[in-house]
């Protein structure tokens, strides 16, 4: 058999090298880079306040991984896990760790906002493929876009936004807000604002601590003061569970509500949470075939319930497949890669979800409502919801 050896530029790559490579006794350039496991790098929070968000984002999209038989668009994965503990400060020396010393090919990462924005300044000079499976900095698909970042999870803005809508269209004229004061919890507030103003709401008072604490109590002690009729919270996490906890013992009687306040921390929670109502694009009860499928595969996986983060994760790796499956594998073939995923319409666990033109996911925003240890899903806050993506130029 003759033998040719195809010395791979990158547009030779690109343009149909495959049958000859194929063809050849000698692996081409192209044939070992293909067989080469294809790096995933995970930056994610596996200690602190959000560990578990973080470990059911990884259980998920190994999960994913899995059921694609190990490999996606052809390729074998490699994963390589980093704890960015929640830390801001750490953010760009850890993506950085990722991306040039070991050389990850793709970033699904991460869970908090500001440890976003330290990644985001690394790839988008890198030109990394990065997918988020949480962290919801509106910056990101908003002035900030990048052609090589797509968000699996939501924007700070849209969760908060649908809760404003329900309370203003029940009435509440005046409301407050109480959140760790990063980026999550500010851009929430706007949210909570814009819904409520929608409907002839107003928040008229923001009530901040900083992340990660949890002397809530001067907060609290605020709250009957204010003249509101109603308390819109962001806590996620451990922070979460207290802050529910604390918040029913001081006895404060207008009702709490908001986005992720009692997503995965219904069990530690207990009776405190009985009744809260949050807004979410997730809910315990969702009844069709994809979340009935994946809740079983993730429970016999991880032995804990999926929640919200285990969905986002999963979805991050059902995009990320997407654009292999069409790139074939060439993860620099960044046109078909990117065409694909922008044009993606998934199978999610909480619906059908499309990308908007930000790259961000189009979703309906569920009204839930805890009882009895579940996010009971009890109306749609805002069908089919994008976010603005205002001041995102792509293309
Ligand atoms: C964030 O930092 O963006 C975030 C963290 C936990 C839950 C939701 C959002």
């Amino acid at each position: 058999m003759a033998t040719s050896i195809i010395r791979p530029t990158r547009r030779g790559l690109l343009q149909g090298a495959v049958a000859t490579a194929a063809a050849s006794t000698i692996p081409t350039g192209w044939a070992i880079a293909q067989a080469k496991p294809l790096k995933l790098g995970l930056m994610l929070p596996y200690s602190g306040t959000f560990a578990k968000l973080g470990e059911n984002i990884t259980f998920a999209v190994e999960m994913l991984i899995a059921e694609k038989g190990g490999k996606l668009g052809g390729r074998e994965i490699q994963i390589i896990k980093l704890d960015d503990e929640s830390k801001p400060e750490n953010g760009p020396q850890n993506a950085d760790r990722l991306v040039k010393r070991d050389q990850v090919d793709v970033l699904i990462g991460t869970v908090h906002s500001g440890v976003q924005m330290g990644i985001h300044k690394v790839v988008r000079e890198s030109g990394t493929l990065t997918i988020i499976p949480n962290a919801g900095a509106n910056a990101i698909t908003r002035a900030l876009c990048a052609p090589n970042v797509f968000r699996a999870s939501f924007s700070n803005w849209q969760c908060p936004y649908g809760m404003g809508l329900v309370l203003g269209k029940r009435g509440v004229k005046k409301a407050a807000w109480v959140s760790w004061d990063y980026a999550a919890g500010i851009e929430a507030a706007e949210g909570f604002r814009d819904g409520l103003a929608k409907e002839g709401g107003e928040l008229t008072k923001i009530l901040t601590l900083k992340f990660p604490e949890t002397n809530f109590q001067p907060l609290l002690a605020q709250l009957p003061e204010l003249g509101v009729e109603a308390v819109g919270a962001f806590f996620a996490g451990g922070g979460a569970v207290q802050f529910v906890k604390e918040y029913k013992s001081a006895g404060i009687k207008m009702p709490l509500c908001g986005a992720f306040l009692t997503e995965g921390t219904l069990e530690a929670q207990g009776a405190a949470a009985e009744g809260i109502e949050t807004a979410l694009h997730y809910g315990d009860g969702l009844d069709n075939p994809k979340n009935h499928a994946f809740r079983k595969a993730f429970t016999d996986k991880a032995k804990r319930e999926a929640d919200v983060y285990a969905v986002q994760g999963y979805d991050a790796a059902q995009l990320l497949a997407v654009g292999l499956e069409a790139a074939k594998g060439k993860i620099e073939d960044e046109a078909a890669l990117y065409k694909a995923m922008r044009g993606a319409k998934l199978d999610s666990p909480r619906g059908p979800i499309s990308i908007s033109p930000s790259q961000e996911v189009v979703h309906n925003i569920y009204l839930r409502r805890a009882e009895n240890g579940l996010n009971k899903v009890v109306g749609i806050a805002a069908p089919a919801l994008a976010d603005p993506g205002t001041g995102c130029k792509l293309g």
